[in-house]
């Protein structure tokens, strides 16, 4: 199974994939690279450390979209990576509906949220805000409605009323790192199907 993460940012979620694999938890599959829309972001630098092949693909359109070209060479870099699963892990960009048709059940994006609630953008600071007890994150199959396809697993995570904001942020991040990686593992597996 051939395994490709798109990432927008910081990568400490790429990195716990990579902890993974590297500690033989995914046997039978292999990460082959990772795609960002970003530049400079400093996941490239985690690809790089893991010695894994990373691109840089623009969207190439302003705000969260994609433009129909950068829909195509997402795609066309997937096909030529025989991506047999796709991993969001904290890709921020909306992607266009023939690209989640074209992954369909063979996608899956980690959210910082015990979704459905908390949709969207800081989602961690929005649970923060609204003074819930109990948050947390979940890994779901993308479709085309934003961070609405079907919940494959969630983590709890609870708030303290000494929580700061960061501190929080600093909980969910340490459940994703165990949540994202043992979906994957599942997957890789079979517990989880997948296609
Ligand atoms: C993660 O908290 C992830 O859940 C979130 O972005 C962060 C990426 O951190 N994703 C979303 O909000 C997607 N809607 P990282 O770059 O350090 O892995």
């Amino acid at each position: 199974m051939n395994i490709v993460i798109l990432a927008s940012g910081r990568g400490s979620n790429a990195r716990a994939l990579f902890e993974w694999e590297k500690n033989g938890m995914f046997a039978g599959a292999k990460i082959v690279g990772l795609i960002c829309d970003i530049e400079d972001a400093p996941v490239f630098d985690v690809a790089k450390e893991y010695g894994v092949e990373a691109l840089h693909l623009p969207t190439l359109r302003k705000g969260a979209r994609f433009s129909e070209e950068a829909s195509i060479n997402y795609q066309n870099a997937l096909k030529n990576w025989n991506a047999d699963l796709v991993v969001l892990a904290g890709f921020m960009k909306i992607l266009p509906p023939d690209f989640v048709e074209a992954y369909a059940n063979k996608m899956i994006n980690l959210h910082p949220s015990l979704l459905p609630d908390f949709k969207g953008k800081d989602a961690i600071k929005q649970a923060f805000d609204a003074g819930v007890k109990v948050c947390g994150c979940s890994v779901h199959f993308v479709n085309n409605e934003l961070d609405g396809g079907e919940v494959i697993a969630q983590k709890k995570v609870e708030i303290s009323p000494e929580d700061t904001l960061e501190s929080l942020e600093e909980k969910v991040h340490k459940a994703e790192y165990q949540l994202l990686p043992q979906i994957v593992a599942d997957i890789v597996s079979g517990k989880i199907a997948i296609g």
